[in-house]
């Protein structure tokens, strides 16, 4: 190489370099950049649209919540028994995944005021002769649930550890809609499902699955942050109740809920 090109592209390089200094060290966007885990398996609150981005109740308004108070956000879709160990090693910033406040999970997390109330349902298959009119009923099935939610505990704690339903009968999934596609296969595979309710409304909208039972389980959804992370948590706490008091909240439910 001649000596000029030389000279040339060693400050080729180094402009290059200093280049990609100077835009790492532009950190002014990455301190206000959230990053929100969901386990984009639960409609209407979460889910994936035909294009595959990850759309929602949940994902609107913690969305909305976060620009308003002048974040940057970005989504992740992780399964929900790693979205609280994902919060704890600073992988995602808040869970927004339709989460119930429970006094297990405040040992590991921090809550948001409640957004959203529910309470479990079952679900079966539509003319699949499964017969359950009542609590008891459910250990004639195998009874699927998502693993580490509410829906799983109370099967768990229920049914199987009272003994009325033996655990082989018991089937855990990562994912609710891998619970569901295995109920519309038939109860060879699940015969009902325990899920939250107005997500088993929303299943049911398919008209291939319908609700059966309601348990009672009074619920509450919570935003979680890392234990002590108060600054955000006082951030979404203000910034939700901003959403609340606008058109924006019952507009949401709206396109959520309603039809
Ligand atoms: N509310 C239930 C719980 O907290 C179920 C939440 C499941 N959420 C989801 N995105 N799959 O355990």
């Amino acid at each position: 190489m001649e000596k000029k090109n030389k000279i040339l592209s060693i400050t080729l390089v180094l402009a290059m370099l200093i280049g990609t200094v100077a835009l790492s060290g532009c950190t002014q966007e990455d301190e206000n950049k959230i990053i929100i885990g969901t386990s984009a398996d639960f409609p209407p609150f979460e889910f994936k649209a035909a294009n595959q981005t990850i759309v929602g109740f949940d994902i609107d308004l913690i969305k909305k919540i976060l620009t308003d108070q002048g974040y940057t956000v970005e989504v992740q879709d992780i399964g929900f028994d790693s979205l609280i160990p994902s919060l704890q090693t600073d992988k995602i910033d808040v869970i927004a995944a339709a989460m119930t406040i429970t006094d297990e999970r405040l040992l590991e997390v921090d809550f948001s005021n409640p957004y959203y109330d529910a309470n479990q349902a079952v679900l079966v298959k539509v003319d699949s002769g499964v017969n359950i009119t009542k609590i008891q009923d459910l250990k004639n099935y195998t009874i699927g649930a998502q693993t580490g939610t509410t829906g799983w505990a109370w099967v768990n704690d229920t049914l199987v550890a009272t003994g009325n339903l033996s655990e082989d009968k018991f089937r855990s999934y990562e994912l609710y809609t891998d619970a569901v596609a295995d109920l519309i296969i038939g109860p060879s595979r699940v015969g009902a499902v325990v899920i939250d309710s107005p997500v088993a409304q929303a299943f049911a909208k398919s008209g291939d699955v319908r609700i059966v039972l309601n348990i009672t389980t009074n619920e509450n959804y919570g935003f979680a942050v890392k234990k002590g992370n108060t600054e955000l948590l006082a951030k979404i706490n203000t910034g939700l109740a901003g959403v609340k008091a606008t058109a924006y909240w019952e507009d949401l439910i709206e396109k959520y809920f309603t039809t």
